[in-house]
Parts: C-alpha cells; structure tokens; sequence
C-alpha cells in the first residue's frame, strides 16, 4: 500500500463534519477502495471547543487556516469555510503556493476567483477539486468534465438551489405566500446567513458559472451572468402557473447561441409533469444536453451533512488514486472569455395582468401584442367580481426584446390595473 494521503480541513461546519465522520467511518472502505489510508493531520475552525458531536482530539488544531494550508503534515487543503475572499481565498492560495492539492466547496471563491485560481494551481502543478460545490451531493462536476468529455456539450440547465425550490413547491402544495414560506424557511435554519445568497439566485449563479466554464472552455464569469431572484414570485403566479400546466422554479440555464453563450439563472415555467417540473422540496437537479448522449438528468440533495461531504470525499478518493484532470476541463491557458450573446434565445412567454372590465380592454392588449410580434398561443380570463379581470396570456416563442417593447406598450393603454407579470417558459 502506498502512503497515507493527508487531510487538512479547514471549516468544521456542517459539510466539515460530515468530512469527518466518513473518513472515521469508513477508513477501511476508502483505502480499499484507493489503495491508500486516508488520514486526517490537523483540523482549523473558529471554535475549537464548540461541541460538534465529532472527535477532533486526535487531530492538530490550527487557529489559522493559512498556518493549516502550509503543514508539512497535509497533502490536501481541504476547504470548507466558504466566502469568496477572505481566509478561504488566502488559506487556497498558500495551500496551492505550497504545492498542496484542493478539494473546495465553495461556489462562491471559484465563481469569483476561478481563472487566477486554475493559473496558479496549473503552475504549481496542483489540483483544485470542487464536486460539492455544484449541487452537493449530485456528482455532476465529474458527469460533465470526465463521463461527457466526448460530447459537445449543446445546453445546460438545473435547479441548483434547494431553499428555493422547497420555497416554491412549498408555496404550491399548502397555497401560502412567499413571505409565510421565507418565514419558515428561517425558523428551520434553511436560509444561508445571508439569505439574499439563496432567493436572490447569486448561490445558484455561482454554481452555474462554474457549469457554464466547463460546458462551454469558457473563463469562469459570474459577471456574464442574468441573475433574477425569487423574491417576487406571488403564490398567484404559482397557482395561475400551475392552472396552466406549470410549475416556477429558479432554473439556470446555459446554451451557446450563434452571438454568444445565453446563461441565465431565473425563475421559469416548466411543463409540470416534466422531470424539472416534478422536483419537489430543498433538491436539485441537473440536466446536461450533449450532441452524442442526447439529454441527461441527475437529481438528488443539493446540500446537507452527508451529500455534501460524499462529493469531498469524492474528490479526495480521486486524489488517493492520482487522478488529474484540468480544473475547467481544459487548461487555463485555452479557455475563453465568455462572450454574453446579445440576445436570449426565443422562448414562449406566460404573461399575467389585471385588466380593467370593460368593452374593448382585451382587443386592446392583443393589439399591442401583435403590434409588437408578439402572438398568442393561449388566454384565459378567470371569473371574477371586482373591476377588474384576471388574464394570462401565454405567448408562442418571441424574442425577448419584442417582449419587453410588448409590455412597454401595454402600459399607455390605459386598461391595466396594475403592472403586468412576464415569466420565460423554459422548453425542457
Ligand atoms: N443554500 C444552498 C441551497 C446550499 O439551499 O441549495 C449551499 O449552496
């Protein structure tokens, strides 16, 4: 048998933990499994004596995680403290300036820092590993860059977030509003610390930036992004939806077009009986479109103790075997800025409004509709008992831009009650 590989771990927080648990639990199945004992040498944290309900006694304790990330003892810097800079970011770079291998999850760090990150690791000959950064437990990282390398990779899409998803399905099968559900959320300690992290969509686009650089060879770019969070979506959006044959879910989606890549991370419709349509509560799902394999869906936990440690422990067994691959796919040197295309592909719209009742309201907005380009392929007006009427419309597929000079123009009608609602449908 070889020689140990030795663990430094940085962050004993959930994912940190679950860490630990695995390597104690089954130090027999991973050395059999990589032909080499995996051992922990020393552990970082802000605490040292919080209980964790784990034991760190056998391990050396470090204050600092850049002290950590320089051991002599440690061959992988494994970080798990998250935030794109700050220790995480100086614990990486002196874990890779010492020639140490490093296994991430954090999203956050590599969508900002990913490039410079993948250079100096290239340099120093070192791997950064990052499987539960994207989707916790579901190995779609390894799925993408090793398993479809022999496809061209033609579109990317997923529920990346699982606050946001128990949010909406919750808000779909008790009929509550998105402030109660918010509410709950809070009380179950579902939220990031930050919760504009999860409903504002910037946790799910980190992870789809990563996605979109190794679909596509491209510079990770968070900033190339259209980022649109969930905080607007009403519970009559959702019933209206789902009276349609709908489900909203915050939905990333990456496809290169002929200007560009299209890389969006939204909240859309999707058919509801399609497999994005039927997840259900806090998972993800992922879906890979390549021009050999056709579609792919992987869908499992997108976070929590054990999924998330199982993809670190993932990357650590790869790195016991002396697999190496480039970060993103293909060496830093070869990968390209990320044109954003100019233009979203077409897609079908569903359109929600109150209209004044009556004579003429309706002709009026299907006039502007078709004044723009814009065609209808389905309308329902609910009953109703006040002045106004309840309508959706739900558009064939229309460029963006028509769109939004479709709605412009609705607002000088003068038969809105109030502003209109626009959700992309998302063909899946
Ligand atoms: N807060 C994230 C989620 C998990 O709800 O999916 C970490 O990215």
């Amino acid at each position: 048998m070889c020689t140990p590989l030795r663990l430094g771990i940085a962050g004993l927080g959930t994912v940190g933990v679950g860490v630990l648990r695995i390597v104690q639990r089954q130090a027999a199945l991973l050395s059999a499994r990589t032909g080499r004992e995996i051992t922990i040498s020393a552990v970082s944290a802000r605490s040292r004596d919080r209980d964790r309900g784990v034991r760190i006694s056998d391990y050396a304790w470090e204050d600092d995680p850049v002290a950590l990330a320089r051991r002599d003892d440690v061959d992988v810097f494994v970080e798990l403290m998250g935030g794109s800079d700050g220790p995480s970011k100086a614990a990486t770079e002196a874990a890779i300036a010492a020639g140490k291998d490093v296994v991430t999850a954090n999203k956050a760090l590599l969508a900002m820092h990913g490039q410079a990150l993948a250079e100096a690791a290239e340099a120093a000959d070192v791997s950064i590993r990052y499987e539960a950064g994207v989707a916790g437990g579901i190995p779609c990282i390894k799925a993408l860059g090793e398993s479809l390398a022999g496809n061209e990779i033609t579109r990317v899409m997923g529920v990346m977030n699982g606050t946001c998803n128990y949010i909406l399905t919750r808000m779909q099968d008790a009929g509550l509003d998105y402030q109660t559900v918010f509410a709950e959320c809070e009380e179950l300690g579902y939220l990031e610390a930050d919760p504009t992290l999860d409903v504002g969509g910037i946790d799910a686009g980190h992870k789809l930036a990563l996605l979109v650089s190794l679909a596509f060879g491209t510079r990770v770019d968070y900033g190339a992004l259209q980022i649109e969070g969930i905080e607007k979506i009403t519970i009559t959006d959702i019933e209206q939806a789902s009276d349609m044959g709908y489900r909203i879910k915050l939905l990333g989606v990456a496809q290169k077009t002929g200007r560009g890549i299209d890389a969006r991370m939204s909240p859309c419709l999707v058919p509801a009986l399609s497999p994005l349509g039927q997840l259900e509560g806090p998972m993800n799902m992922i879906v890979f479109e390549g021009d050999s394999i056709g579609q792919v869906v992987l869908r499992g936990a997108g976070a929590g103790e054990g999924p998330t440690a199982s993809a670190v422990l993932g990357d650590i067994c790869d790195l016991a075997r002396g697999h190496r691959q480039p970060i993103f796919g293909i060496p830093s040197s070869d990968l390209v800025p990320g044109e954003r295309a100019a233009r979203s592909a077409p897609a079908p719209y569903y359109m929600r409004m109150e209209l004044a009742d009556k004579p003429g309201a309706l002709a009026k907005i299907a006039t502007v509709l078709g004044d723009a380009g814009v065609s209808i392929d389905r309308m329902r007006q609910y009953g109703h008992e006040s002045a106004t009427a309840p309508v959706l419309i739900v558009t064939h597929k229309v460029q963006s831009d028509d769109l939004v000079r479709a709605v412009e123009a609705m607002e000088s009608t003068g038969v809105l009650a109030s502003a209109p609602v626009a959700i992309r449908i998302e063909e899946v």
